[in-house]
């Protein structure tokens, strides 16, 4: 069997094309850039979408050498991420299901994360880390659903990094750029807010901005931001295992290619008696292969229509939302 999915809730059209061994056969994809210095313009990244979804779907298709004809369910990415987006692909997608007669299937963005972290690294029941742009939560399946262990209060771990990035003049997207100067960086103290399980960022972005406007360095600003976010992420992650009584800890979201936060990560794993694993790069950032993944998990669970959501696309589908038909 054979599941094509498509991504679409930010900056990201993805085409992927999976089997049912969790065989990628595609992974096509194309970007919208915002305007130098400017963020994410919603309706900018719908229109790229409607502008690049043909062209992905054919080059994907003929990437994975097999007709529409042998695909045997569309899956695309329903939410949560922004309207305008999630409505080109979901047209797309309804479009192509229409004219082939394929089913059509809904998937959640982060449950998709997740389970191709789990493909690619082949793990069996992690401790999830997600970190992105969208998204800063830390997760276990537990009866029937993926549960939100702990989450960010207010702005994304990514959100914090961008946007610090931005305001120091370094370029988008501002991840990489801190982890090159924080190389260069010593420690000043910002607020590390760890309530119970969840995590506050907007402190450390503020408190950062004031000490930069005050003279303070960026690499030392940079150095510290690190430090403080990924210290508080290892002290709710390591509640996680320890509560849960995890052996594993996989790390996903494109935050993740980060060797500071690996490094810090792994210690603790260690410590704690659990493996830590990375997703590869290839598949920490939003694409098509993993929402197809998602198709043939739920599709071979008995998978009918309407069951994993209700609505067409919905900006804030939470994961602990969606029921998982294909774990025990
Ligand atoms: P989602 O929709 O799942 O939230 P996303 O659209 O934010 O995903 P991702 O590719 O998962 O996309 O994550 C992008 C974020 O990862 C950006 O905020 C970027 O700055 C950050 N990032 C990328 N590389 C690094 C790095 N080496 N260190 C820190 N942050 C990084
Ligand atoms: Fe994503």
């Amino acid at each position: 069997m054979i599941s094509l999915g498509i991504e679409c809730t930010a900056h990201t059209f993805g085409v992927g094309i999976v089997d049912s061994d969790g065989k990628i056969l595609a992974n096509e994809r194309d970007m919208y850039r915002p305007a130098l210095g400017k963020g994410i313009i919603p309706t900018e990244a719908g229109e790229h979408h409607r502008k690049v979804s043909k062209q992905l779907f054919e080059r994907a298709l003929e990437k994975a050498g097999i007709k529409i004809e042998d695909v045997d369910v569309i899956a695309y990415s329903a939410g949560p991420g922004l309207p305008p987006a999630l409505l080109a692909g979901f047209e797309f997608a309804e479009s192509i299901s229409k004219k082939y007669k394929k089913k059509l299937m809904p998937v959640n963005h982060p449950v998709a994360h997740l389970e191709i972290g789990k493909l690619t690294t082949n793990t069996k029941d992690p401790v999830y880390v997600y970190l992105s742009g969208g998204n800063t939560q830390i997760i276990a399946f537990a009866e029937g659903r993926y549960r939100i262990f702990g989450e960010t209060e207010d702005i994304t771990i990514g959100n914090c990094f961008d946007v610090f990035a931005r305001e120091v003049g370094l370029p988008m997207p501002g991840g990489p750029e801190i982890e090159k100067i924080a190389k260069h960086g010593k420690y000043i103290e910002l607020p590390y807010v760890v309530k119970g399980m969840d995590l506050s960022f907007s402190g450390i972005l503020t408190k950062s901005r004031r000490l930069y406007e005050g003279g303070a360095r960026k690499e030392d600003l940079a150095f510290s931001m690190q430090e403080v976010c990924f210290s508080m992420l290892a002290e709710v992650t390591e509640r996680a295992v320890a509560h849960m009584d995890k052996k594993e800890v996989l790390l996903v979201g494109g935050v993740v290619a980060n060797k500071r936060l690996q490094e810090i990560m792994g210690r603790m794993s260690e410590d704690r008696g659990a493996k830590m694993y990375v997703v590869p790069e290839e598949y920490s950032g939003d694409q098509g292969a993993m929402i197809a993944w998602v198709g043939i998990l739920a599709y071979k669970s008995g998978w009918k229509d309407g069951v994993i959501s209700k609505e067409k696309i919905d900006g804030k589908w939470r994961i602990d939302e969606v029921e998982i038909t294909w774990k025990e």
